[in-house]
């Protein structure tokens, strides 16, 4: 992944190199001659000058791209239950939404996908800004019992850049630390590590795909609600070295709420030799290479009839409609896709009926295209490229110009895009 960051720090620390490189000469006596040869040594190659992360400017983006309508703590006030797309969600299921029970039972399993998000509470103690840096720009999906469900928002480097110094405000040299030299990894043993996985329980919440499976024993003792966000929450331990420092890890696993006050992990007694070995277990324990995900098949188009009726329910008013809807319906907010939202420019995409969805939508240019338009090389219809898309957003693939549908939500089945796909290819008859 491209990191501007990284790659000034580097040519900072081989200009710093080299010039350190020169100073013993100056140990003879010899008075230091200004030579041209000493001159170039020393000079490091010219560097793109990259602006100052901004974490003021970070923490006015938090608004402009709506992180608080999942996210808590950082910063700003919490979306109404209205805005709160977590909120609500997570409303519904627990029974706090003021609505019918029949509603409420049909509702409850089409919002669990979206009913959790990580609280970004004192994210600067627990991670460092380089990988807030690189998730912003390309969130990968780190927690396996949860669907990959934060969205690949219209984010520049500069705004993700500054997000991440506003997030992290102290910045992470400690990050380049390595394993082997940390102080707080010092004669650690990955075995006796590798035991303290196995037997505290750890395996009940999280994967830590790459080495042997860690069986789920001895889970610990929390109300079901609790163990069921945690579980949801709880990160692939794969991901805790492009994550955190060593430093930042111990402070972790001695006593997770001193660091994150509303985490779900709860606090597993540990002995100090045994986070030690933990800690240098996760962080150098060898991984198999991550399992090549297979793609997902694209089915023929179908030969039977495809109606508008049948695609409708079975996508258009199930899935996307949530947040590409009529506005004078909607209380003015027609979703995300529609009026826009988390940073979003109005797209004008309404695909609550047939009238909204041959419409099309507002492009870059501000003008209307038809969301049917094919792609030159491929012939594939735009909205079947937006929904195959997602399936690599899934799998951390990046997927240029085109942004996976539904946003930020799972992915459509083969079946459910073929549905699409042949009702387009019919001339979408009603
Ligand atoms: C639609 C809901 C949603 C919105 C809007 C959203 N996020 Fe997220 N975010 C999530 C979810 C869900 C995750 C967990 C994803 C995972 O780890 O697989 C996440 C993960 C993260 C993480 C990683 C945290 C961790 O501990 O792993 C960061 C950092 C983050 N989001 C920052 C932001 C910022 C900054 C914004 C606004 C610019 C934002 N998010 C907007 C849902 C959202
Ligand atoms: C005021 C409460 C509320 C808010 C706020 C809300 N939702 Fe929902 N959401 C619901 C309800 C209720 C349903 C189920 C609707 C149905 O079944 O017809 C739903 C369903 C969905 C679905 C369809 C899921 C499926 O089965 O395919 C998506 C997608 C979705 N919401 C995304 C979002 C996003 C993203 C946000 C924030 C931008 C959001 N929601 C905000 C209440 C809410
Ligand atoms: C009850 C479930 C649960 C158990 C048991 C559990 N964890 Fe966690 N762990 C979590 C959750 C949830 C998070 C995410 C914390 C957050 O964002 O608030 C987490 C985070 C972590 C992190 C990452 C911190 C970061 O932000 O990068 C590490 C490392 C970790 N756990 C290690 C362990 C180890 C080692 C054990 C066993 C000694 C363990 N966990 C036991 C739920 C659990
Ligand atoms: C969580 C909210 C959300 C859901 C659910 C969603 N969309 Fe979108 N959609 C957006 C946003 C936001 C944009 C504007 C993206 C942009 O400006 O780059 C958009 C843009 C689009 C576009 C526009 C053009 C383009 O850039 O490709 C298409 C097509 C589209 N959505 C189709 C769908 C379909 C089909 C579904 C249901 C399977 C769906 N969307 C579900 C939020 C959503």
């Amino acid at each position: 992944m491209r990191n501007p960051n990284a790659t000034s720090a580097l040519v900072a620390t081989l200009g710093l190199a080299l010039a350190l490189a020169g100073c013993p000469k100056r140990d003879d006596g010899a008075k230091p001659e200004p030579s041209a040869d000493a001159g170039t040594a020393a000079t490091p190659p010219p560097v793109v000058k990259e602006a100052p992360a901004d974490a003021a400017r970070g923490e006015k983006l938090v608004g402009q791209f709506e992180c608080n309508r999942c996210h808590t703590g950082a910063g700003g006030a919490h979306a109404t239950q209205s805005k709160d797309c977590v909120g609500c969600h997570a409303d519904i299921i627990a029974g706090r939404f003021e609505a019918p029970p029949a509603s409420i039972a049909k509702w409850t399993p089409r919002v669990k996908d979206l009913q959790y998000a990580p609280t970004l509470t004192s994210l600067g103690k627990r991670v460092t800004r380089r990988f807030v840096e690189d998730f912003l720009r390309l969130p990968l999906d780190q927690r396996p019992h949860l669907a990959q469900s934060m969205p690949r928002l219209a984010l520049s480097a500069a705004d993700a850049r500054d997000l991440a110094a506003h997030l992290v405000p102290d910045g992470d040299e400690t990050s380049e630390s390595s394993v082997a030299t940390a102080p707080e990894l010092a004669s650690a043993d990955l075995g006796k590590g590798r035991r303290v996985l196995e037997t505290k329980g750890c395996g009940s919440c999280h994967a830590f795909t790459g080495v042997a499976p860690i069986a789920a024993s001895s889970p610990p003792a929390m109300a079901p609600k609790d163990f069921a966000r945690a579980h949801a929450l709880a990160p692939d331990l794969r991901t805790t070295r492009a994550r955190t420092t060593p430093a930042k890890l111990v402070a972790w696993l001695r006593d997770p709420q001193a660091v994150k006050s509303d985490t779900s992990m709860p606090k597993i007694a540990l002995t100090a030799a045994e986070i030690r070995d933990v800690a240098a277990y996760l962080l150098s324990a060898e991984l198999a290479p991550p399992t090549a995900k297979t793609k997902a098949a694209r089915l023929p188009v179908l030969t039977r009839k495809v109606t508008f009726a049948e695609v409708d329910e079975k996508v258009f008013h199930r899935t996307c409609w949530h947040c590409h809807s009529e506005p004078d319906f909607a209380i003015g907010d027609g979703g995300p896709g529609n009026s826009g939202g988390y940073g979003f420019k109005p797209r004008g995409l309404n695909l609550s009926s047939y009238q909204g969805i041959a419409a099309g939508y507002v492009d870059d240019a501000g003008e209307r295209t038809s969301i049917f338009l094919k792609d030159e090389e491929t012939g594939t219809p735009r909205i079947v490229r937006a929904l195959l898309a997602r399936h690599d957003e899934e799998d951390g693939r990046e997927t240029g110009a085109v942004r996976g549908m539904p946003l930020g939500y799972p992915a459509l089945s083969s079946e459910e895009i073929q549905l699409v796909e042949s009702w387009v290819a019919q001339g979408r008859p009603r």
